[in-house]
């Protein structure tokens, strides 16, 4: 039983990685955060609403109280199969974001998601690293409530992403994203074997 994150700015290519994995590997299930369960995707829809004020408490909140649901509902039930999960954001996603983004404490944000999540962690986690401005560059169309908060916040998410590869170096990996995607699919299938 394999719990891999993919994580990274918006824009990154989490979404297309995700998929490439998938297509490389048929048994592997591919889940998204927030969302993976009914529940969870409702939720995905108030914390991206461009028309709501939400508070930033209420925000990791609302991405906790989705990731919690996701756990109990599919992936503790998928892992115990044994099955591979691929999951497109987790915890990290929220350090980053509301931890260092909303700057609201990583650690903070952090026990906040043990509880969320009943202790479950990513096995291995891929980073997929881009500059805000690539990332930025490759959201085309409209953008989320997220997606619109400034350069500033995204420096931040960027640097805790870069905090949290260095401190778990046994479980991250870093892609270089900037690269094409069939290339970084190819560094990440790399590194499953
Ligand atoms: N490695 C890459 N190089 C160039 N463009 C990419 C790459 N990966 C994804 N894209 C494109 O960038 C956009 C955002 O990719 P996506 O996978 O949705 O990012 P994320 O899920 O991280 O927000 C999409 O249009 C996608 O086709
Ligand atoms: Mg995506």
């Amino acid at each position: 039983m394999t719990l891999i994150a993919v994580e990274g700015i918006d824009g990154a290519g989490k979404t297309t990685l995700a998929a490439g994995l998938a297509a490389a590997r048929p048994e592997v299930v591919v889940l998204r955060e927030p969302g993976g369960a009914a529940l969870s995707e409702r939720v995905r829809a108030l914390v991206a609403d461009p028309a709501l004020d939400v508070d930033p408490r209420a925000e990791a909140l609302l991405f906790a109280a989705a990731r919690a649901q996701l756990v109990a509902e599919k992936l503790a039930p998928l892992l115990a199969a044994g099955k591979t999960v691929v999951l497109d954001r987790y915890v990290d996603s929220s350090l980053a974001y509301q931890g260092a983004g909303r700057e609201l404490g990583v650690g903070e944000i952090a026990a906040l998601n043990a509880f969320a999540t009943g202790g479950l962690t990513a096995d291995l986690t891929f980073y997929l690293r881009v500059p805000p401005s690539v990332g930025a560059a490759r959201l085309s169309g409209g953008r989320d409530r997220l997606e619109r908060a400034g350069a500033a916040f995204f420096a931040r998410v960027v640097a805790a992403y870069d905090a949290l590869a260095e401190a778990a170096t046994d479980r991250y990996v870093v892609l270089d994203a900037t690269q094409p995607p069939d290339a970084v699919l190819a560094q990440a299938l790399k590194h499953l074997q």
